[in-house]
């Protein structure tokens, strides 16, 4: 079964080996890889669990939960386009993802209340550890993109980690003042200079993104642009040097034009494999309280890309 719906939920543990327990809600949602990413892991630490796929129509989120929850389901991701109705439907959200102004993670506790969690940002600081042996919070960074939804998370843990320096760049303007707001009321280190000032906004057509560029030490693409193997460089990959990181939150393909030509350029590169992996590690030690295979989630995730 490629995916269920919300109508579907009573008859999901007839004929089944395994309890259904965990889920992810998206429209659509056949193509998401969470239970790609999910399931080996809950396999390999011998939970009695599947992890499934539900499919929930705009503006029915919050009615979704307590199906799901009645159900038997106690773990929930929610993908696009849901993270913000996702938000609106908890009883509680942990203040990173209020910032975030979305969630992707749902834990329910005994008496089947919702408390939402945004993994999106803490798994980008773990993958850019993994990735670069570096903490996030030590690097000057540029996020091409931070009016989308990725962006502001990642904009927003960067807030949270102090870094010296986060400059959001966006096609829209005006999508970054409000996102500026909030993010100068986070940063909370005065060494430097006014808090304020660690943070700009920028347009990506504004000439002085160049500038922006050279003066960062990480670039994270967080746009859309580089899913087609068609789709050129988000901004001229020229301006990328030998000192740059660059992240491409895209990891389907597996190198976009970002990262063959920042590579060229003497860059070190990663993609976005490393966040699906450990904003999806993060659900599962929320969910059950201990350590979880990264290792086997990888591996998943990996063969389900090579289908
Ligand atoms: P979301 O992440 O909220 O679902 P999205 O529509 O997928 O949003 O877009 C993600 C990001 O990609 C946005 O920052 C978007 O820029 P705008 O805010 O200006 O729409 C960016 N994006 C999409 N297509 C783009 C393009 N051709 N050039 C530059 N940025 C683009």
């Amino acid at each position: 079964m490629k995916y269920y719906t919300i109508d579907q939920l009573s008859s999901l543990n007839k004929d089944q080996e395994k309890l259904a327990r965990f889920a992810v809600i998206g429209n659509p949602v056949k193509h998401s890889l969470s239970p790609q990413l999910h399931q080996p892991a809950l396999d390999d630490l011998g939970e009695d669990a599947r992890y499934l796929r539900v499919e929930v129509e705009e503006g029915q989120v919050s009615e979704a939960f307590q199906k799901l929850y009645d159900a038997g389901i106690h773990g929930i991701n929610v993908t696009v386009p849901h993270k913000l109705e996702a938000l609106e439907a908890c009883d509680i959200v942990d203040p990173a993802a209020q910032n975030m102004g979305a969630v992707n993670t749902i834990v329910f506790d005994q008496k089947g209340n919702r408390t939402g969690f945004n993994t999106d940002g803490p798994g980008f600081a773990r993958a850019i550890r993994e990735e670069f042996s570096v903490d996030l919070g030590d690097l000057k960074v540029v996020i091409i993109g931070a009016g989308g939804g990725a962006g502001r998370a990642i904009a927003t843990q960067c807030a949270i980690e102090n870094c010296p320096q986060v400059i959001l760049a966006n096609r829209t303007l005006e999508k970054l003042q409000p996102i500026e707001e909030q993010l100068s009321n986070l940063i909370h280190r005065e060494d430097l200079k006014g808090p304020r000032d660690r943070i700009e906004i920028i347009a990506l057509s504004d000439p002085s993104l160049e500038r922006a560029i050279e003066s960062s030490e990480l670039i994270i693409n967080t746009t859309s642009v580089g899913l087609k193997a068609t789709d050129p460089s988000p901004f001229p990959s020229r301006w990328v040097e030998p000192h740059h990181l660059v992240y491409d939150t895209i990891y389907n393909p597996a190198r976009t034009r970002l990262l063959r030509e920042s590579q060229e350029q003497g860059a070190r590169v990663a993609n976005g494999l490393s966040l699906l992996i450990h904003q999806g590690a993060l659900s599962l030690e929320y969910w059950l309280n201990r350590d979880v295979p990264l290792e086997v989630m990888r591996e998943g995730v990996k063969n389900a890309l090579r289908e």
